[in-house]
C-alpha cells in the first residue's frame, strides 16, 4: 500500500480522474468500481470535465457500484443511484447496460444479492476499484463485524455511520438503517485499488490501515493484503497521520 499526498481535495480529485482517462484510453471497456458520498464528488466532477474535453470516453466503460440503500428506490434523491445518475453518469456517453448497482429494493434479499454477486462474477474482476473510507474504517458498507464478508450481502449499518450520513437527510431517522454492499472478495480481487480520503475525520482510520494488522473490526485494513493499492490523501489528512 502506497501513501500519496496531495496538496489539496481538487488535486487529489484532478489526478484521479486523469488516472481513470488513462486506463480507459489504454483499455475503452475498463471495469471500474465506484463509491458514492462526498470523498469521490471532486472525481466526478473532473471525469466530466475530461469527458467534455474529449480526454474520455465512456462508450464501452462498465460501471460496478459498491452499495445502496436497502428501502431506497432508484428515484430516491439521497438513493446512491440517484446519486451516481445526478453526477456522473447523466452526465457522459455511458451506455444503461454497462451500470451495474445492487438493487435497494426487493422481496427476497438473498435473491437481490446473489443476483449482484452474479453481474461481479461475469466481469471476473474489477479493473480499477474506486474507495471512500468510513471514519470508523468501513469500506463499500462493510462494516466493523466479528468477520468479514466476502461476498455481496446485506449489512446494518453502523450507530457511526448513520450519525455521519445523517447529514445527507433531514434527520438521523430518515437514513435507512440497512444497506445492500459488495462485499470484501470483490474488492479485493480488483486490479487496483484507489482510496481516496480528504477529511481530517478519516485520519484515524488511515492510520490504522497502516498498522501491520488485519481487523475485521476495521474492514479496510484487508487492504494491506493486496498488492496494488494506493492511498490518496490530500495535506490535511496527511498531517494529521502519525
Ligand atoms: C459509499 C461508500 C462508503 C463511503 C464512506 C465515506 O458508496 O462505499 O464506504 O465511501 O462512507 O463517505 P464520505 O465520502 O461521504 O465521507
Amino acid at each position: 500500500m502506497e501513501l500519496v499526498v496531495y496538496d489539496d481535495y481538487q488535486t487529489l480529485s484532478r489526478q484521479t480522474a486523469k488516472y481513470i482517462a488513462e486506463l480507459v484510453r489504454k483499455k475503452p471497456n475498463t471495469v471500474l468500481g465506484l463509491a458514492t458520498g462526498s470523498t469521490p464528488l471532486g472525481l466526478y466532477q473532473e471525469l466530466v470535465h475530461l469527458y467534455n474535453e474529449k480526454e474520455i470516453d465512456f462508450k464501452d466503460v462498465l460501471t460496478f457500484n459498491l452499495d445502496e440503500y436497502v428501502g431506497l428506490p432508484k428515484e430516491h434523491p439521497q438513493s446512491y443511484y440517484y446519486f451516481m445518475n445526478q453526477h456522473l453518469f447523466s452526465k457522459v456517453n455511458i451506455a444503461k447496460n454497462n451500470i451495474h448497482f445492487p438493487r435497494g429494493i426487493f422481496t427476497d434479499p438473498k435473491e437481490a444479492c446473489r443476483e449482484y454477486e452474479k453481474q461481479l462474477t461475469e466481469v471476473d474482476h474489477i479493473d480499477l476499484q474506486i474507495l471512500g473510507i468510513g471514519s470508523n474504517g468501513h469500506i463499500g458498507f462493510n462494516e466493523p463485524a466479528k468477520r468479514m464478508t466476502l461476498d455481496t450481502h446485506i449489512t446494518d449499518l453502523a450507530p457511526r455511520t448513520i450519525q455521519d450520513n445523517a447529514r445527507f437527510f433531514n434527520d438521523s431517522n430518515e437514513v435507512p438503517r440497512q444497506a445492500i454492499t459488495m462485499g470484501i472478495g470483490s474488492i479485493m480481487r480488483a486490479k487496483t485499488i484507489l482510496l481516496m480520503a480528504h477529511k481530517e475525520s478519516k485520519a484515524e482510520a488511515i492510520d490504522a490501515i497502516f498498522s501491520g494488522v488485519v481487523d475485521p473490526n476495521l474492514p479496510a485494513s484487508i487492504l494491506q493484503l493486496h498488492s496494488n493499492v494506493l492511498v490518496l490523501v490530500n495535506k490535511e489528512v496527511a498531517n494529521r497521520l502519525h
